[in-house]
């Protein structure tokens, strides 16, 4: 029992000694001064049009949680390429929230409709919304997810200051 204690102790120790990597970068996206203004215009998206937001077609990241779209650009260090939740850049994060799994799996194909989420336990719907907390309180909400096809292409996109 106290061997597995001090396992899962020493685990904790190096995790969090690799995710302070992340955490002091100068793109620290926990500095509390981030600017919440500097992005943002409202708009709508599809699962499709979302990709671009990956960090890589765009150097904005977006992610949506439970049909909302955050701007989590400041967060690069966590969605952007090679980092720990860069799976989750221009997808609908929602399941891999809900059910704390940033596995491939856990998205929704990008051609499929979208995750209506009916399956979850009342446990992943709490980690759900408070991850969705997390997003409200971190980043702006930069607009809304839709099905594919449900709105005009010139719609699609946002604008960028
Ligand atoms: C080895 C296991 C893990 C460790 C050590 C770890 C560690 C961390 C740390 C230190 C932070 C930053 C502190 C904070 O914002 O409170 C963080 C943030 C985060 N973690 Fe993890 N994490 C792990 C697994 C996961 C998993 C499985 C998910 C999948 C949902 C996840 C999703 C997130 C998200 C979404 C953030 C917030 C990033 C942001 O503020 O934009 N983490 N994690």
């Amino acid at each position: 029992m106290l061997t597995t204690i001090l396992i899962l102790l020493v685990i904790i120790f190096f995790a969090k000694n690799i995710f302070s990597e992340f955490i002091n970068n100068e793109n620290n996206p926990l500095d509390s001064s981030i600017d919440k203004e500097s992005t943002v215009v409202e708009g709508k998206f599809t699962p499709k049009t979302l990709t671009k937001y990956n960090g890589k077609d765009s150097p904005k990241i977006f992610i949506a949680v439970k049909n909302r779209v955050f701007d989590v650009t400041q967060g690069a260090a966590f969605y952007g390429p090679g980092g720990p939740y860069e799976n989750f850049a221009g997808r609908d994060a929602s399941r891999g929230l809900a059910k704390n799994s940033f596995d491939e799996a856990m998205l929704t194909d990008i051609n499929k409709p979208i995750d209506k989420l009916e399956d979850l336990t009342k446990l992943e719907i709490e980690s759900l919304d408070g991850w969705e907390e997390h997003f409200e309180n971190r980043y702006k909400v930069v607009g809304t997810l839709h099905e594919n096809g449900t709105i005009k292409e010139e719609q699609e996109d946002v604008k960028e200051e």
